[in-house]
């Protein structure tokens, strides 16, 4: 079970992975709650002392989760939400995760995903724009680089794009980098905080392992066997699974990790950082207008953007392959709601 203490970024240990230090409370609503991730983060996230409120969606099976989950003894209500009932799931909520949509099997990409997935988004986002405009709004979904841009497209055209709402969960990228560079130092993963930049596929996967002490030090054929499971992390899971589906419960740690941020910074809380895809200018004149970096979370979302700082020649190499990859999936993406 989770202690209450508060925590200052995403590198902090799960056994820190939620505050209470808190004066408001919120309606979370969880879209996909009755799959592979949406399970689990849902029983996650009725554990995070911030949520008050608890709107599970699905178009099949969310009923049967809520009322499960509702047995957990915390003081957040459940409520679960047939395919019907999209609107009244959304009403009043404050912040919307979206692990709606289908994963990937083996051999394929997350791009593969897009024809299924984009249109699912999409129509979620409508409902988004037209119940709870205000809302934060996380997208797990994948192509998390194509999904972001035709979640924000979607509720510019509903004239109610707020850049400092949308997110695009990257954390699973950030939580595997600590993960396997303190399995190559012996270090605790907690002290092995590694800053992810880019998007969330391959190539655009990038680590700024110089930029960390524990990371800085790896180098040679062991650097460039991290990088590269850092890039293709998910893609272990996949073939893992065989068949299965790909990452849930990693996703679902993740997600609620990701979640908490947000709420902590909604709830005044300083000092909140971690990486995640947003609407950015960091290389917008390079034609990337999300991207993802270091971001200040506070009481209206994205506070501040940080610049990614420094790099060595490898990753200055990491971003020329980022940046092209990034722009044409940021393009798709914004093509399928024009
Ligand atoms: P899953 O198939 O187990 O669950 C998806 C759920 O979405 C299902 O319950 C399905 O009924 C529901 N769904 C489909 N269409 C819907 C709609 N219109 N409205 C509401 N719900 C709908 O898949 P999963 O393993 O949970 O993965 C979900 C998505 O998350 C995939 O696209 C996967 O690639 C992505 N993912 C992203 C990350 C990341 O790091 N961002 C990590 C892992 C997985
Ligand atoms: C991941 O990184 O695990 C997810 O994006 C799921 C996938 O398709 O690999």
């Amino acid at each position: 079970m989770f202690s209450h203490s508060a925590i200052r970024s995403l590198a902090a240990p799960s056994s820190r992975l939620f505050s209470s230090s808190s004066a408001r409370h919120f309606k979370v609503a969880v879209l996909g709650a009755g799959g592979g991730i949406g399970q689990p983060l849902s029983l996650l996230l009725k554990q995070d002392p911030l949520v008050t409120s608890l709107s599970l969606y699905d178009i099949r099976g969310a009923p049967g989760v809520a009322a499960d989950v509702s047995h957990v003894d915390t003081a957040s209500e459940v409520n679960g939400y047939t395919a019907d009932s999209l609107d009244a799931a959304l009403e009043g909520a404050e912040v919307v995760v979206i692990p709606a949509g289908v994963p990937r099997k083996p051999g394929m990409t997350r791009d593969d995903l897009f024809n299924t997935n984009a249109s699912i988004v999409r129509d979620l986002a409508a409902a988004i724009g037209r119940v709870a405009p205000k809302a934060s709004v996380c997208i797990i979904s994948n192509p998390v680089n194509s999904t972001v841009p035709i979640v924000a497209a979607t509720l510019e055209k509903a004239g109610v794009f707020d850049p400092k709402r949308l997110f695009g969960v990257t954390t699973l990228d950030v939580v595997r980098a600590a993960r396997f560079l303190a399995g190559i130092t012996g270090a605790s993963p907690a002290d092995s905080a590694v800053t992810v930049v880019g998007g969330h596929s391959g190539a655009t996967i990038v680590p700024l392992l110089s930029q960390t002490s524990k990371g800085k030090g790896v180098q040679g054929q062991t650097y460039e066997a991290l990088v590269n499971r850092i890039q293709f992390g998910g893609d272990e899971v996949v073939k893992a699974k065989d068949g299965a589906g790909s990452a849930t419960l990693s996703m679902a740690y993740a997600g609620a990790k990701f979640t908490n941020a947000v709420l902590r910074g909604l709830n005044g809380e300083k000092g909140v950082v971690t990486p995640t895809f947003v609407k950015s200018p960091l290389f917008a004149d390079q034609g990337v207008d999300f991207f993802s970096s270091n971001v200040e979370l506070g009481v209206n979302g994205v506070e501040k953007i940080h610049p990614i700082g420094e790099l060595s020649a490898e990753e200055q190499k990491l971003m020329e392959a980022c940046l092209p990859e990034l722009k044409k999936n940021i393009e798709k993406g914004k093509a399928f709601v024009a």
